[in-house]
């Protein structure tokens, strides 16, 4: 399988184009608008026929290519029903399985971080796209867009730490430069979920963070509504 990280600087996104190599579907997670001339370059390059834009929650810090990237290759996006986005092509519930080529990626819905957050598991290559529901060594804020630190929690102990050991996590941040990390190494060492720390710790410690306001998030959420397209456009 072909499997492409790109990382956006300013909100530290990771994003990812995922084909196969030999039917050439391919689908992208997360895109960020800044850089879809970089996406397209390699799509093209390789040849590949986008399917579909996934994303794994409406996003608060950046602004989604879906829009221009389904007008440049005709891909349909994908959210979860719970955005109530009428611009997505298709919209989503937990278990859904979207195909590429030969691969299967099923949809897991994990509220917490939002309550449309979805991650995307591809079992028979052992990984996983967490979106900001687990994050390398920390998992996404819970204080904004119908948040709970409860549901984040079940979400992660349900849907990811039941997954096998050496799954490899692949999140949509990272802000120390980490690309990857293990579902193993997570239930371990994540300093707010790994071994021992209970749901009453964990949500205590999600109420006292103390985080400023999300610097993007006036910009980037009207825009994610509209599928990152500007209304008068
Ligand atoms: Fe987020």
């Amino acid at each position: 399988m072909f499997l492409k990280q790109f990382f956006e600087e300013k909100s530290s996104t990771y994003t990812y184009l995922l084909a196969s190599t030999q039917s050439k579907e391919a689908i992208i997670i997360d895109p960020v608008l800044s850089e879809i001339e970089n996406y397209l370059d390699i799509i093209n390059e390789q040849g590949f026929n986008l399917l579909y834009i996934l994303e794994t929650h409406i996003h608060a810090d950046h602004v989604t290519a879906a829009s221009e990237l389904r007008e440049k290759t005709k891909a349909k996006s994908i959210v979860h029903k719970n955005a109530h986005i009428s611009c997505a092509d298709i919209l989503i519930t937990d278990g859904c399985v979207i195909r590429f080529g030969e691969y299967k990626i099923e949809a897991r819905y994990t509220p917490g971080h939002t309550d449309a957050c979805t991650i995307y598991y591809i079992e028979e290559e052992g990984i996983i796209f967490t979106g900001d529901t687990l994050l390398i060594n920390g998992c996404g804020r819970t204080d904004f867009q119908h948040g709970s630190a409860v549901q984040l929690y079940q979400s992660i102990h349900n849907k990811i730490f039941t997954l096998p050991e050496n799954t490899v996590v692949y999140p949509a941040h990272d802000y120390r430069g980490e690309k990857s990390s293990t579902v193993k190494k997570e239930k371990q060492e994540n300093v707010r979920l790994g071994e021992g720390k209970t749901q009453e710790e964990f949500v205590k410690l999600m109420q006292n963070l103390n985080l400023p306001y999300p610097k993007q998030i006036d910009i980037a959420l009207p825009l994610n509504q509209t599928c990152g397209q500007k209304k008068d456009a």
